[in-house]
């Protein structure tokens, strides 16, 4: 990893792959649109970040928002789009929005003529601090998220933290759930932040953003570089994340968004330590009340555990016929555990 003061970046390796990220506070989005002389470019949105642009000789092509058309459909629609351009390999995929739109031209860019450049321009808070750093690139398929997929990181990320100013309220939410997620997973200082600050990040303070945003790329890009294919170290990023599928799956993606789902796993995750013998039972409190605080909720009514005990065994995490869950023995002491399902099943609420 390495950070350039100069122009505002960090550069991760993973794998193969360099990713360097551009943070900007005030950074114009139309110049992101533009490729060097030679190189063809498209732009793909989705319909919240498609109308920030407008300008009709971009020809953007947007893509329909919602976990539904994170789908084949969508990437038909971009390589049909990418075939009748004449876009080759040294083309660019460019993929402005959320994690949706992200994860889908990642995608593209990762199939098309086996492998395209891609630039992502994250504008959501989600996007910013997870999916768009790191290489999973992936669509929903028969109800399950991100079942198909592959590994391919962008050459380029570039987050204006202004596109935050605008984001809906549930947006700006759903990214909370990812950044509080990476404080339990690697870093104490963002933790006691959130503690502390939740009414300077509730206002969206820019230079607040700007260091958490910067904190969390710094935890996930050092853990991608350590472990690009998830062998291991990777899926602590998972924390509370096969508990959250498990709950999207069942809602068929209503009502909750990934991160509302991800957060209430990440009790769940609490619940199930403590119940284990193995997490710390006020650092469990710790995390249920951080995450009430950021206007999570923590259980469900009338939950059925059978549905999503069911749905979890579905989950593409799920490793040689046992449940594989991501548990804390406190903060930043994370580690992975097989676990019964019946244990599971009683702290479903
Ligand atoms: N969002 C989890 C990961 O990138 O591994």
């Amino acid at each position: 990893m390495k950070w350039n003061e100069q122009d505002k970046s960090i550069q991760f390796t993973f794998g193969n792959y360099i990713s360097t990220v551009y943070i900007s506070k005030e950074g114009a989005l139309v110049p992101l649109l533009k490729a060097p002389e030679g190189i063809k470019i498209l732009s793909i949105f989705d319909q919240n970040t498609a109308p920030l642009f407008g300008d009709e000789h971009l020809r953007p092509l947007s893509l329909p928002l919602g976990e539904e058309h994170k789908s084949w459909e969508s990437i038909n629609q971009i390589m049909q789009r990418a075939v009748r351009e004449n876009l080759a390999r040294d083309s660019i995929l460019a993929g402005i929005g959320g994690g949706i739109v992200c994860d889908m031209v990642a995608f593209a860019a990762s199939i098309y003529m086996r492998g395209c450049q891609l630039r992502l321009i994250p504008t959501t808070l989600l996007a910013m601090v997870d999916a768009s750093l790191g290489g999973k690139t992936g669509i929903n398929f028969m109800g399950y998220k991100n079942m198909v997929g592959t590994f391919y990181p962008a050459s380029s990320i570039h987050i204006c933290l202004n596109t935050l100013v605008t984001l809906p309220e549930n947006e700006f939410q759903t990214g909370l759930a990812e950044v509080i997620k990476t404080a339990m997973i690697g870093d104490k200082e963002l933790f006691q932040l959130l503690i502390k600050e939740k009414e300077r990040i509730f206002q969206r303070d820019t230079d607040l953003m700007e260091e958490i945003v910067k904190r969390c790329i710094l935890v996930k890009g050092k853990i991608v570089e350590e472990d690009f294919k998830e062998k291991g170290l990777r899926a602590y990023l998972n924390l509370g994340h096969t508990f959250g599928h498990a709950l999207e799956a069942v809602a068929d993606f209503k009502g909750w968004s990934h991160g509302q789902a991800v957060a209430w796993g990440m009790a769940k995750a609490m619940d199930l330590g403590v119940r284990l013998g193995l997490t710390d039972p006020g650092y469990a409190e710790q995390v249920k009340n951080l995450l009430r605080d950021y206007r999570f909720r923590i259980t469900v009514d009338n939950l059925a555990p059978e549905e999503i005990i069911t749905a979890m065994s579905k989950d593409k995490k799920k490793l040689k016929d046992k449940l594989r869950f991501i548990l804390q023995k406190d903060l930043n002491k994370t580690f992975i555990s097989e676990t019964d399902l019946s244990l599971v099943k009683e702290i479903i609420n």
